[in-house]
């Protein structure tokens, strides 16, 4: 019998109407139950790991986060009933982060690594956190880097905001999958958030450099789906639409409202 990968009941497929399956997802607001905040600047909308883990993942599976923030995959993992692990670079984040998922209820177990992503620190600290959790591997793994430069995380050197090139940004976050990608369970998934950025008069497409990054330095991944999510509530635009409008016109661009969110399949 084939193994399922979530906790869904398709002979009720038509009760699921709160789950996506389209890959335009329009998110008007974000979803500010629970311990969910929009203070950490550089945030993704509670949303996205939702949709995925009710997707991609059982009560009781793990989901790995690689780029942690505030906790955001962590907070809705544990109200999911997901066991969380996200490893974060900086130790004040992964502290705010720690803070956050405890304040929210739920039966998810979770775990924070601080470290770079990229580093044999990062990955020991992941095999004791699944061990820690008597788990062998994760379901599901989440990617969401920095944009590269568009917000300065630190001034650290394994920070990936501060990759002087889009290559060596690329690179980098490559050595991520590839640090990551062995802690998935054949089967599972991974989703990379990411937008593009503007340079220099020009269209910087991270989201195609890193979906082929991807395939790349994990050959066993199978794209899925490219999702492609509007920015709405962007809060770096916020209150800036006429000046942005004005920019666009004069530059002969478009402004940014989307971002992508690239699934790939563990063969
Ligand atoms: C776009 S944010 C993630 C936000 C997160 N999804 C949330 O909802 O809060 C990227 C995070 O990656 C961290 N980071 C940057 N380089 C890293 C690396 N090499 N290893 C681990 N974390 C890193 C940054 O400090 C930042 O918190």
């Amino acid at each position: 019998m084939k193994k399922r990968i979530n906790d869904l009941d398709l002979s009720k497929w038509k009760k699921y109407e709160d789950l996506w399956t389209d890959s335009l997802w329009m998110i008007d607001a974000r979803d500010r139950s629970g311990a969910h905040t929009n203070t950490y600047h550089g945030n993704f909308v509670p949303q996205i790991p939702h949709q995925l883990m009710r997707r991609f993942t059982k009560r009781g599976d793990v989901v790995l986060d690689g780029f942690l923030g505030s906790g955001t995959t962590l907070i809705e993992a544990k109200r999911l009933g997901r066991c969380g692990i996200g490893v974060e670079l900086l130790p004040q984040v992964a502290n705010r982060a720690k803070k956050n998922v405890q304040a929210q209820e739920g039966a998810g177990k979770s775990e924070i690594v601080v470290a770079d992503s990229t580093t044999k620190k990062a990955h020991a600290g992941v095999a004791t956190a699944l061990k820690s959790m008597r788990k062998k591997s994760a379901q599901l793994l989440l990617l969401h880097p920095p944009y590269h430069d568009i917000i300065k995380f630190s001034s650290k050197r394994g920070d990936l905001s501060n990759a002087t090139t889009v290559e060596e940004f690329t690179r980098r976050f490559g050595d991520v999958v590839a640090n990551l990608c062995p802690f998935l369970a054949k089967g599972g998934h991974v989703a990379v958030v990411i937008g593009d950025k503007y340079s220099n008069s020009e269209w910087v497409p991270l989201g195609f450099y890193l979906l082929q990054e991807t395939l790349k330095r994990d050959p066993s991944l199978r794209l899925k789906s490219v999702i492609i999510k509007n920015m709405a509530g962007n809060r770096a635009k916020q209150n800036q639409g006429r000046l942005w409008r004005y920019r666009a016109l004069k530059g002969g661009y478009y402004i940014f409202k989307h971002e992508y969110v690239l699934l790939f399949k563990k063969s």
